[in-house]
Order: structure tokens, then C-alpha cells, then sequence
């Protein structure tokens, strides 16, 4: 039977060098904070139960985490062993492996971290360290060997010789350890050295002394064990993560017309066969069925669009898009609105709050807002919904087959009957009945011989 594998995050640390009031691992990349994808590679991975270290601003990170993961707090900042030693009380008496990862580090793969549990596994060892060489290992731990190429300890940057600098090979940050062995071996670091902090990396050095095993894991892909320490690095992290959900989306059926300039969030869901043009944005629980054409410069947020659906130039949030829709350019989609299906949306077209029924038509210049519209509707172009009278907003209503004239003020509350008509340029302040014409503005008057001198005239 398989041990029992707990991880802990470590996530006290400041993140001073993100020069940020927000703690570090809740900065996002690509959508998600850095925690949050941490948290479901581990579980993916298989750990068992999860316990996060916090500290610095500890309770914005406990509200974000929420009940995903246990708590252990680090009150004062005094290095990695130290936060690992906070989850002491939640390791002692077992006798599984814990997986040791850090809050920064967003790109590991599930993958890679069950490696590096079943190396620890396999070779029956005290830990076992995901390692990678790095182009540029500037600011990582090095991994330093003997002659005979065996690991004998992890040295820190500020810490470092200049010949354990030129080491390439670097620790990731991400451990697993047999529990017991960990419990013996954490208590006994210091902190002499040159930041003064408890190193958790110490704890290598002192296993191999006392002959345990350690095993270095090589990572496959050094990329996705970077760590995030400042902005410059969130935006290389968020490029990896958006180019990877680009490249699963395409996988599955869905083309990408230039997958750099796109920018679809970890959470959003697309349908086989949608085609996505350049300047997309896809953001939050977004979802996006089969067969649709969006973008290009269209930029979803939260919302839910069906089948065939062609976007153009579209910015939507928190709303509702059913299926065969032409929208665009230049549409603005606001909350609470409902799109039902076979609509025409033209352009210069701003609907919130509405529930627009199947085959209606808004095609140029409207503000549609706080209404629920019929089906088979035309609105002409310039129609306003007048639902804001400096303190409350009102509803408009407009039932199946209305014509809206061009230019219709529809001032709300107010109710048009089906089939009815507002003639162009009409003020609408009280309720149309069905199949009726309204009329709400002067008749045309045409007084003959206005001009009558030459002050006129060419
Ligand atoms: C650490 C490793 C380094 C490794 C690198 C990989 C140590 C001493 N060094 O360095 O070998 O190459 O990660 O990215 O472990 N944290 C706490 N409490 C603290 C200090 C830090 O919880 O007192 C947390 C941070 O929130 C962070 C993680 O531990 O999530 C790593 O801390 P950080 O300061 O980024 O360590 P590095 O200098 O990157
Ligand atoms: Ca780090």
C-alpha cells in the first residue's frame, strides 16, 4: 500500500523583491494566484491532505486559500527550515513522506513531482530534491557534488564560493522527505550564515553526513521549475502557464490563430472547432462552446457562450451568450445580461442588464439597459432605453415582433405591445398597445417661402 503523502507550501515569506503590498504567492499568473496553482499540482500529484505555512499578511492568504488546504503560521520570518518546522505538530506520529514545495513556484508540473516521490519511494531515501540546470542559476541554491559526482550539500546564493557559483545544477525548492528522518534532522540547523535564517537547505548537508540518502531528482524541463521573485519573472511564469493552456486548448480541437497574442486564463473552457483570433482575452470561468469565431479583440470575462457564435471586437463580462449570435464590432456586453439565440448585434451597441429573447435584432448606436425584450424584435439604430432618472433605474419591456423606429427614447417604466411600432425619432413615455402605431413627437410642419431674401441665396 502506498504511504501516506502530506504536503506543506511554504508561503510566509514577504516576496519583499515583488515591491508589492499583496503577499507574494497571491500574485496571478495566468488568472490564478500562485498558491492556488501550487495547491492543484499538488493534488493532482496525489498528496493526500495539504498544509500552507503563512505569515506575512497570513490572513489575506488564509482567505484565499480558503478550505482548500490546513494552516500552520510562521510569526516571525526567519528562513525556509524555520516555516517548515511550523508544521512539526501536523507531521509528528506519522510515518508517510511529506512533499516540501514552495508558494512560488507555479509551473511545476503533477508530473514531476510524483517523480520525485517515487525516487524518495524507490531508493528508500531520507529526501529526495527536484534539481535543474539552469542557463542562468544566479540567486538559486547550487547543488554541490563530490569528485565521484555524489551530492554532499545545497549552498545559497549569499553564501556561495565562487567556485560553488559557477555550479549550474540548482535546487528547486520542492523536497520530498521521509517524515521521520525530517523530524530528526530539522531541529538541529543554525543560522550561521550570511542572512542569518534558518535554511532548510541545510538539512541535506547534515542527512548525507549522518550517511541517510539523499537522492537529486533532475527535473526534464528546467523551465517549469522556476521560482517567482519579482514581477519581471510573474510575467515569464504567466507567459508559460498561457502558452501551455493554449497548447492544451489546440490539442483539443480548438484553432489559435497566433497563440502568442492570445491570452486565455487557466479556468476558461473552449469548444472543438471554435476558431480564436488575435488580442482575445478569455478571463475567469469563462466558457466558450463549439464551432464559435472569437475575436479578434474580443474580450470575455466570466461569461457563459454557447454554439456558432461569431464575436468580433466584443467586450463582454458576467453575462450570459446563447448560440448562433453575430456581435461586432465594438460591443459592450455588461452584467446580467441574457442573450438568448439567433441574435444580431451590430455596432456601437451597449446592452446590461437585459434579457434579449431569440432572433432579435440591435444593429447600430443602442443602449439597451434594464429591459427584457421579445423575440423577433427590431430595435432601429439610435435606440436608448431611458432607465435611470437621476436615483432609480426602471425597467423597459418589448414584446415579440416590435418594430422600434430609429431614434426611439423608451422612457422607462414602459411597455411595448407586440407587433407594435414607435415611429422614428418618437419619445416613448407611455405604454404601446399591441399592434399599434405610436407617435411621439411633433408632426412635420413645412412653411413654404422661408427664404425670402437674398441673405439666404447663394
Ligand atoms: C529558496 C531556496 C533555494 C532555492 C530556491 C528555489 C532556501 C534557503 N533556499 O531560495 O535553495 O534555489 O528557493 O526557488 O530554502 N518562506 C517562508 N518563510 C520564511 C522564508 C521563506 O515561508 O521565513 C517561503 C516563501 O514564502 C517562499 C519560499 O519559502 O514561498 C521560498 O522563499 P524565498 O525567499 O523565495 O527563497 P529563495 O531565496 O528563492
Ligand atoms: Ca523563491
Amino acid at each position: 500500500m502506498e504511504k501516506e503523502i502530506t504536503a506543506v507550501i511554504l508561503a510566509a515569506g514577504m516576496g519583499t523583491r515583488m515591491k508589492s503590498e499583496i503577499p507574494k504567492v497571491l500574485h496571478k499568473v495566468n488568472g490564478v494566484p500562485m498558491i492556488e496553482q501550487v495547491i492543484r499540482v499538488v493534488k493532482e500529484a496525489g498528496c493526500t491532505s495539504c498544509v500552507t505555512i503563512t505569515g506575512y499578511k497570513g490572513d489575506m492568504v488564509r482567505e484565499a486559500v480558503g478550505d482548500q488546504t490546513a494552516f500552520a503560521e510562521q510569526k516571525e520570518q526567519l528562513g525556509t527550515g524555520h516555516a517548515l518546522m511550523q508544521a512539526a505538530p501536523v507531521l509528528e506520529g506519522k510515518d508517510g513522506y511529506v512533499l516540501v514545495i514552495c508558494g512560488d513556484t507555479p509551473l511545476l508540473r503533477s508530473g514531476t513531482i510524483r517523480r520525485l516521490i517515487e525516487a524518495c519511494e524507490e531508493n528508500h531515501a531520507a529526501a529526495a530534491v527536484l534539481t535543474a540546470v539552469m542557463e542562468d542559476p544566479f540567486g538559486y541554491g547550487r547543488v554541490i557534488r563530490d569528485c565521484e559526482g555524489h551530492m554532499t550539500c545545497i549552498v545559497e546564493q549569499k553564501d556561495g564560493t565562487p567556485e560553488q557559483l559557477a555550479v549550474r545544477e540548482i535546487n528547486t525548492g520542492t523536497y520530498c522527505f521521509d517524515i521521520r528522518s525530517l523530524l530528526e534532522a530539522l531541529p538541529k540547523i543554525g543560522c550561521n550564515n550570511a542572512q542569518g535564517e534558518y535554511y532548510l537547505t541545510d538539512v541535506f548537508g547534515l542527512m548525507i553526513q549522518d550517511g541517510l540518502i539523499v537522492v537529486p531528482v533532475a527535473a526534464e524541463d528546467a523551465e517549469e521549475t522556476m521560482g517567482v521573485n519579482s514581477r519581471v519573472q510573474l510575467a515569464a511564469a504567466d507567459r508559460v502557464l498561457r502558452l501551455r493552456k493554449a497548447e492544451e486548448l489546440m490539442l483539443s480541437g480548438v484553432s489559435i490563430i497566433d497563440p502568442e497574442r492570445v491570452y486565455i486564463q487557466q479556468d476558461v473552457t473552449v469548444g472543438q472547432d471554435t476558431v480564436i483570433y488575435p488580442g482575445t482575452i478569455l478571463e475567469g470561468r469563462t466558457s466558450v462552446g463549439c464551432g464559435c469565431r472569437i475575436g479578434p479583440d474580443t474580450e470575455l470575462d466570466n461569461v457563459v457562450c454557447g454554439d456558432d457564435n461569431h464575436l468580433n471586437r466584443v467586450y463582454a463580462h458576467d453575462c450570459t451568450i446563447g448560440s448562433h449570435n453575430e456581435m461586432g464590432p465594438f460591443v459592450h456586453l455588461r452584467p446580467g445580461t441574457v442573450m438568448h439565440d439567433h441574435i444580431k448585434v451590430g455596432n456601437f451597441v451597449e446592452v446590461k442588464n437585459s434579457d434579449i429573447g431569440d432572433g432579435t435584432k440591435l444593429p447600430h448606436l443602442i443602449y439597451c439597459g434594464d429591459a427584457d425584450v421579445g423575440e423577433k424584435v427590431n430595435f432601429g439604430c439610435g435606440t436608448v432605453t431611458v432607465n435611470f432618472d437621476g436615483k432609480k433605474k426602471y425597467r423597459t419591456v418589448v414584446e415579440d415582433h416590435a418594430f422600434i423606429g430609429c431614434n426611439t427614447n423608451l422612457v422607462a417604466p414602459v411597455h411595448i405591445g407586440k407587433r407594435a411600432f414607435t415611429a422614428a425619432g418618437s419619445t416613448i413615455t407611455k405604454d404601446v398597445p399591441a399592434e399599434a402605431l405610436s407617435v411621439a413627437r411633433a408632426r412635420q410642419k413645412n412653411i413654404e417661402n422661408w427664404v425670402k431674401d437674398d441673405t439666404y441665396k447663394d
